[in-house]
C-alpha cells in the first residue's frame, strides 16, 4: 500500500522541500512553497520490463505531416505548421491577446474543414461567442466548451470526430482527480498536462496549452510544463504599442529562431508580413538624433530605428534612461565614445529610446546607437537613407556582426542606399549584390568623424 506523505513544492520552479521554508532553495524565491499531499511511489519491478527493441540512428524517418494552420505568420514559428499528437505551450502576459490569436488559429482551421475543439478555463462559452462574433469568425465550425476539470474534457475529446486541433486555454485553471492538490498549485498543473499530453500522444491530435507568465517574464507555476512539451511559445508585446511577437523558444520539430509578428487591431491580430516597414512608419527622418539600426529578431532581419536625445544636465549628477535597450551597454557606449571619440558627455543627459515599443538586445546595435548620439550632441542630421550595425568594443573598435547579408537586403528592400559596418566586417559578392553603398568604420573616432563630414546641420 502507497503511504502518502506531504511536501512542499515550490510554486514557482516545481522543487521540492520536506518542510517548510520562506525562500526556496533552488529558485531563490520568496514564499513559494506550497504543502501537497504526493502519494507514495509504487515499488520498482524489475525483471517484469518488456525488453525493447533497439535501433540504430541510420533509417529512413519520414518528415513529420504538418497540419498547416493556414496564418503564415503563425505556421513560420511552429516550423510549418503542426505536427500530429504534438503539445504546445502558448505563454505571455495576461491581456497581450493569447485568447484571441487562438481562436483566430482555431477559426482558420476549422475552415479548412478539420475539427478544432477549444476549451474554456477562464471565459464562458459566450464570452467567446462574443469575441468571435466582433472577430467575424461566428461562422467557423469551432466546438466551444467552458470545463476545467480534465477528467470531463478528456471524455469529451475521447467522443465524436478526432480533433486536429485542441486548445486548453489556460493550463493553470486546470485540475485532475490524479492529483490530491489543490486547484492551481504546481502539482496539479503537472498532472493535467499530463494527462492531456498522453491524449495528444494517443490520439495524434495538436494540443495547444496556455500559459499564463509573471512579470519577469516566466512562465508561472508551470515552468514544469516546459520540459513536457514539444515546443514553447512566447507571445510578447508591449500594452501600449499594438504589434505582438510571437516567439519559440523551444522547439522539437523546427527553429528556435523564428518570429512571427502580428498587430492588435479592432478585428483582431493582423499578420504583419513586413514588419520592418511598421517599424519604420512615421520616422521623421530630418530631426537630430535617429539612426536606423538593421538589425535580427532571430532569424529575421528587421530595421528599427533607434532614438537618442543628449541635452545640457540642470542637475548635479546628469541623467541616463533607456526604453528598449540596456541600460549598462549604453553606459559603455557612452564611456567608449568619451574615451576614444573625443565626446565631452559628463555634463549632458542621455536619453535612449528603440522607437515603436521593441527592443534592441544585440550588441549589433551598438554602433546605430552611438550615431543617434554623436548626431544628437553635434545637432547634425544623419543622412535618411542610411543604416547601421556593428559591436562597439571597450577598445572603441567596430566589431564585426553576423548575418550581414540578411540585414544588407533588408535595407536595400525598403529603399535604404548606404550601410554602415564595422571595417572588418566580411562581404561577400552575393551580399554585395544587395546594392547598398558600404561605409566601413574602424573605430569610434571614424564614426564621429564621419557624421560631421556628411551629416548636414540642423536647419536654423
Ligand atoms: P486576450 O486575447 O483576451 O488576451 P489573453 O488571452 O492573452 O489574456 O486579449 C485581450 C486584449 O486584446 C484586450 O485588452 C482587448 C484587446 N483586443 C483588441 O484590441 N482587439 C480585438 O479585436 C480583441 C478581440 C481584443
Ligand atoms: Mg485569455
Amino acid at each position: 500500500m502507497a503511504k502518502s506523505r506531504s511536501v512542499f513544492t515550490c510554486q514557482n520552479c516545481g522543487a521540492a522541500s520536506p518542510r517548510w521554508q520562506g525562500k526556496c532553495e533552488a529558485c531563490g524565491d520568496w514564499n513559494t512553497l506550497v504543502e501537497e499531499i504526493e502519494g507514495g511511489a509504487p515499488a520498482l519491478r524489475v525483471g517484469r520490463g518488456r525488453v525493447l527493441e533497439l535501433e540504430g540512428l541510420a533509417g529512413d524517418a519520414k518528415p513529420a505531416a504538418r497540419i498547416v494552420a493556414g496564418m503564415d505568420e503563425f505556421d513560420r514559428v511552429t516550423g510549418g505548421g503542426f505536427v500530429p499528437g504534438s503539445v504546445l505551450l502558448l505563454g505571455g502576459e495576461p491581456g497581450i491577446g493569447k485568447s484571441t490569436l487562438l481562436i483566430q488559429v482555431c477559426a482558420t482551421l476549422a475552415r479548412r474543414g478539420e475539427r478544432v475543439i477549444y476549451i474554456s478555463g477562464e471565459e464562458a462559452v459566450d464570452q467567446v461567442r462574443l469575441r468571435a462574433g466582433r472577430l467575424g469568425l461566428a461562422d467557423a465550425a469551432v466546438d466551444l466548451a467552458s470545463a476545467t476539470q480534465v477528467e470531463d474534457i478528456l471524455a469529451t475529446l475521447k467522443s465524436g470526430k478526432p480533433a486536429a486541433l485542441i486548445v486548453i486555454d489556460s493550463i493553470q485553471t486546470m485540475h485532475t482527480d490524479l492529483a490530491p492538490a489543490a486547484p492551481g498549485t504546481v502539482t496539479q498543473v503537472r498532472a493535467s498536462a499530463h494527462a492531456l499530453l498522453r491524449h495528444a500522444k494517443g490520439s495524434g491530435a495538436t494540443i495547444i496549452l496556455v500559459g499564463h507568465v509573471t512579470k519577469d517574464g516566466q512562465i508561472a507555476g508551470p515552468r514544469v510544463v516546459e520540459h513536457m512539451v514539444d515546443a514553447v511559445l512566447s507571445f510578447e508585446g508591449d500594452a501600449a504599442h499594438h504589434f505582438r511577437m510571437l516567439r519559440a523558444s523551444k522547439n522539437r520539430f523546427g527553429a528556435t529562431g523564428e518570429i512571427g509578428v502580428f498587430e492588435m487591431t479592432g478585428l483582431g491580430l493582423a499578420e504583419v508580413a513586413n514588419p520592418s516597414a511598421l517599424f519604420l512608419a512615421g520616422r521623421d527622418a530630418s530631426a537630430p538624433g535617429a539612426a536606423v539600426f538593421a538589425g535580427m529578431e532571430g532569424q529575421r532581419p528587421m530595421l528599427v530605428e533607434i532614438q537618442a536625445l543628449v541635452a545640457p544636465t540642470a542637475l548635479g549628477t546628469p541623467r541616463r534612461a533607456v526604453v528598449g535597450f540596456d541600460q549598462n551597454r549604453l553606459s559603455m557606449i557612452l564611456a567608449v565614445l568619451e574615451a576614444h571619440g573625443g565626446l565631452k558627455l559628463g555634463m549632458h543627459d542621455v536619453y535612449l529610446n528603440v522607437a515603436g515599443g521593441l527592443r534592441a538586445d544585440e550588441p549589433a546595435a551598438d554602433l546605430a546607437a552611438a550615431a543617434a548620439l554623436v548626431s544628437s550632441l553635434s545637432g547634425a542630421v544623419l543622412p535618411p537613407d542610411q543604416t547601421f550595425f556593428g559591436e562597439i568594443g571597450l577598445s572603441g573598435a567596430v566589431r564585426p556582426v553576423i548575418h550581414a547579408g540578411m540585414r544588407l537586403r533588408e535595407a536595400a528592400k525598403l529603399g535604404f542606399h548606404q550601410a554602415v559596418l564595422a571595417q572588418a566586417q566580411q562581404i561577400n559578392d552575393d551580399e554585395r549584390r544587395a546594392g547598398l553603398a558600404l561605409r566601413p568604420c574602424a573605430d569610434v573616432g571614424q564614426l564621429v568623424a564621419a557624421i560631421a563630414q556628411t551629416a548636414k546641420p540642423k536647419q536654423g
